[in-house]
């Protein structure tokens, strides 16, 4: 039985403005044990679907489950499968951190807890903050408390919206370490996040949403490898020939221009030369998920991938 199973799953907002679809026939499963990564442009549709999820919100058509446990027919018992980290810093500023704890772990009947608040505190470098009130912390602390709150009730499947935006580089390793170890001992993840490196490191699968819908749903490794494989990075002060400005991606200096093949490698390079653009740093490396997520929105007929049926079979190590 699948960890999460998402069945052609749609949502209408009734805005002042009309009706807005946020999910059109969104289907895909996320099997136990796996690290499922949700990406996505900002109003693509993932805290929507996370929300149907996490029982916040309902669908306007379609089905979730959590081990089987419909969201909406079976809501306690689905609720209890999950630790959601919801995208929004939501807290009560009268209560310590371990007071907040203590508090969430009694909304899930789990009692004696101590041991494992502080083996969260811990893990997240929250240990001298425990007896800090809500209101004394930084954002990225709030955002660790929720982390660890999601946590208490040691859930199977572990939902994480966006965990580490305005999080600092040193708690989004120990974060990172700590999630791992938590899906190797046999959690379920599913994570949305804007930092694609983290998504390419740390998931197995991944699913694109655009604009309410499902446009890639692959392996991370084949995603890697299916679309334009290769890419020329180098930096230059000069404009690039109409040419390649259309399909290179521009940041500051530096320029980047995707090519399948050595072939496409020479033509871009003899454009360049016949323009005289002067090239620094000329590097010839392999796409990385950035590359792929921009091709795939870019492109308006970009098809859904394959679900592959053994999500397991290539873990990243
Ligand atoms: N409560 C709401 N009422 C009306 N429209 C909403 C509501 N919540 C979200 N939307 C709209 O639904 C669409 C999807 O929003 P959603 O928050 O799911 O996107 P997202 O993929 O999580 O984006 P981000 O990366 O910015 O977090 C957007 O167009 C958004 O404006
Ligand atoms: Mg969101």
């Amino acid at each position: 039985m699948s960890a999460v199973s998402f069945q052609q799953v749609s949502k209408t907002y009734h805005t002042s403005r009309g009706p807005l679809q946020a999910l059109r026939e969104v289907s895909f499963n996320i099997e136990p044990g796996e690290f499922f990564g949700l990406l996505g442009p900002n109003g693509a549709g993932k805290t929507t679907l996370i929300s149907i999820l996490a029982g916040l919100s309902r669908a306007t058509s379609g089905r979730v489950a959590v081990h089987g446990h419909d969201v909406v027919a079976d809501y306690a018992a689905a609720r209890r499968q999950l630790g959601i980290v919801p995208q929004e810093l939501v807290f009560d500023p009268f209560f310590s951190v371990r007071e907040a704890l203590r508090i969430q772990s009694g909304y899930f009947g789990v009692r004696h807890n101590d041991d494992w608040i502080d083996e969260l505190l811990a893990n997240l470098g929250l240990a001298d903050k425990a007896n800090a009130n809500m209101r004394q912390l930084s954002g990225g602390m709030k955002r660790r408390v929720l982390v660890a709150q999601a946590l208490v009730h040691r859930p199977p499947v572990i939902v994480l919206d966006e965990p580490t935006a305005g999080v600092d580089v040193e708690l989004r390793q120990t974060l990172w370490q700590f999630i791992a170890r938590l899906n190797r001992e046999g959690h379920t993840v599913l994570l949305t996040t804007h930092y694609l490196e983290e998504a390419e490191a740390l998931c197995h699968r991944i699913a694109m949403l655009k604009a309410g819908q499902v446009v890639a749903l692959d392996r991370t490794s084949a995603l890697l490898s299916g679309r334009a494989s290769t890419m020329l990075r180098f930096k230059t002060d000069d404009p690039l020939p109409p040419s390649l400005a259309d399909v290179a991606r521009v940041t500051g200096r530096i320029a980047q221009i995707k090519a399948h093949d050595a072939q496409e490698v020479e033509e871009v390079l003899s454009a360049l030369r016949l323009h005289g653009v002067a090239v620094e740093d000329l590097e010839i490396g392999r796409a990385d998920l950035e590359d792929v997520f921009l091709e795939i929105m870019q492109d308006d007929t970009a098809p859904v991938f394959l679900d592959h049926p053994s999500p397991l079979e290539e873990v990243p190590s």
